[in-house]
């Protein structure tokens, strides 16, 4: 190749393109630039296929039109426009013929194409098809997209969507939304995209457009619209709540909408629904992460979809569940919070795992009443979900929903009580602690947080080998030996990051990435939070014997990979050098 007018290139001569025989050229870090001869006429473009990147060379022409060889995406020659969906049009390049030689203007390699692969991730979250997401993500990180905009673009999608098809099961949706987007920010490269495709994979489908929303008429203030959606929660109506937190949004009041869901979330009736407050902590993450112009409609629809849910009727433990509560609730709204580190969190423990609802209940009371710091408290509750998940007995059934939601479910905590505040999050230690008393069938063996665990240590050379036994384990699906395995890595003084980041990208290359994420941000999040309590170590070994348990070995590392491959260009180049 020689370099004469600027911006031009000379590529090849005319003798080395014949009819019917397309020569490939190869440009910058890579790039392959392919050469056809049309008629007589030379035409210039990319050699990777804008679908799935393999090389044009191979593709055939008729008519002035370019039809890949692989899955017959056909393109116009000239100027490059694909006559297909999800699948972008194919990049062409100026060609002169001067004299004997064939030059071209490849111009720079600027990425300029960020609206046309949000279009293709549009059309790969409408039909679900993960390489087409895979790709555009792909495409889009690469090109210096912020990850923030992508994921806006997905949330765009997650918010059209959830009303389409789900309702308030779309709290999952939302789930797997910001906790890829948590666990997603831990990784780089094939691992970072792989995080967010599973968020976008997980919140794909249909979309349909809704009717708008209108504010209710004047006069309507915050008193009544608060009460309104209070008396709606409690009766089940969700479409009522939607259109007074949309009413309560035009009015200037958006900073206390999410306090009101939490308030109402964490009500006495929904005892026994712990994704409700759950689910409206991640919407509340999903506010903070994205704004309120971009999140509002999910949060009305959602958020009312939600504390609007009409639970059943209430069974004998429940219903005495929801009586002591209100029993209780004049003494917790009275009491003096977050004054003290003190508290004795063995009988704390003992309590909530008697089987006794009554003395959990008062425990929780007790605690709430004496002023301990709200934040101790939830770690307590996360290191015994973590702890009760080290110890589940896997022969029948382990209990996962109901553990990882213990778990989960604490953990949410924190941002209830950053967002709602301290009564909010106090009213939701009753939440979890009826949580574990509800979970009682799953029969695991009563422990203290106190008490010591192994002092055994691995039998490795070092902290790789370290990795790769346990790693392996998991990925033998040996849930038994898994959790004495991570508690011997730690006591040798190795890293749990390091054994966190390789657990986390095992599950991630695994189908059941998606399932796990939200468990997997959270011990992300907590391991700091538990530094030097005896129990720390239980929230890997939980985690650990979760992903081991319920892990199908079925990767999904194959769309990540090649999109990573075709971003980089590298799809064609590779075809050749095999
Ligand atoms: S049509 Fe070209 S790679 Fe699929």
């Amino acid at each position: 190749m020689q370099n004469g007018t600027p911006g031009w290139v000379k590529v090849a001569e005319l003798s080395e393109v014949p009819e019917g025989k397309p020569k490939a050229i190869q440009m910058g870090e890579g790039r392959s630039i392919a050469l056809f001869n049309d008629d007589g006429k030379i035409f210039a473009t990319d050699n990777q296929c804008p679908h799935m990147g393999y090389p044009l060379t191979r593709g055939t022409i008729r008519n002035g039109i370019l039809t890949c060889d692989w899955h017959r995406r056909s393109f116009d020659l000239e100027g490059g426009g694909c006559f297909h969906v999800e699948c972008d049009d194919l990049r062409v390049f100026p060609v002169e013929i001067r004299g004997e030689e064939i030059w071209i203007e490849p111009g720079d390699m600027e990425y300029r194409r960020a609206e046309e692969h949000k279009q293709l991730l549009r059309e790969g979250l409408l039909s679900e098809d993960r390489w087409t997401m895979s790709k555009a993500i792909a495409l889009l990180l690469k090109g210096g997209v912020p990850e923030e905009e992508v994921m806006g673009s997905i949330l765009e999608h997650v918010a059209r969507h959830i009303p389409s098809a789900h309702g308030s099961e779309g709290g999952a949706d939302v789930s797997k939304l910001i906790n890829g987007l948590r666990v997603g920010s831990r990784y780089e490269g094939e691992d970072r995209l792989i995080a967010v495709t599973t968020s976008a994979c997980s919140a794909s489908g249909e979309a349909r457009q809704r009717l708008e929303v209108i504010p209710l008429p004047e006069p309507v203030t915050w008193e009544k619209l608060s009460r309104w959606v209070r008396v709606f929660s409690f009766e089940g109506q969700a479409s009522r709540i939607e259109r007074c937190l949309f009413t309560a949004y035009h009015k200037g009041d958006a900073e206390k909408l999410r306090p009101l869901l939490f308030e109402c979330a964490f009500e006495p009736h929904f005892i026994d629904e712990p994704q409700i407050p759950l689910y409206v902590s991640y919407l509340s993450e999903v506010v903070d992460e994205f704004g309120w112009d971009r999140t509002a409609d999910l949060f009305f629809y959602l958020g009312a979809d939600l504390v609007g849910h009409r639970p059943q009727d209430p069974e004998r433990y429940r219903r005495d569940a929801i009586n002591i509560l209100k029993e209780m609730m004049p003494t917790i709204e009275g009491a003096a919070l977050e004054r003290t580190n003190k508290f004795d969190e063995d009988s704390f423990v003992e309590a909530l795992t008697s089987v006794d609802l009554q003395r959990s209940f008062e425990e929780v009371g007790a605690i709430i009443s004496d002023g301990v710091y709200l934040d101790k408290v939830i770690t307590t509750l996360v290191l015994l979900a973590a702890d009760r998940m080290a110890n589940t007995p896997v022969n029948v059934d382990a209990g996962w929903w109901n553990l990882t939601m213990e778990l989960n479910l604490a953990a949410s905590l924190r941002s209830a009580k950053e967002m709602g505040g301290d009564l909010i999050a106090a009213k939701g230690l009753f939440h979890v602690a009826w949580q574990i008393f509800a979970d009682r069938w799953i029969n695991i063996p009563t422990r203290l947080l106190s008490e010591e665990l192994s002092k055994e240590k691995l039998d490795v050379a070092n902290e790789e080998e370290g990795i790769e036994t346990v790693i392996s384990t998991i990925e033998s699906l040996n849930v038994q030996d898994v959790g004495p395995q991570v508690i011997g890595y730690l006591n040798a003084g190795y890293s749990a990051q390091k054994l966190l980041l390789a657990i986390g990208h095992s599950v991630l290359w695994d189908d059941t990435g998606s399932e796990v994420l939200p468990t997997l941000r959270t011990v992300f999040d907590e391991w700091n939070n538990a530094e030097g309590h005896p129990a720390q170590a239980q929230l890997l070994v939980g985690l650990a014997r979760y992903v081991t348990d319920i892990r199908s070995n079925t990767d999904n590392k194959s769309a990540a990979t090649t999109a990573m491959n075709f971003a980089e260009g590298r799809t064609t180049i590779e075809v050749f050098e095999e």
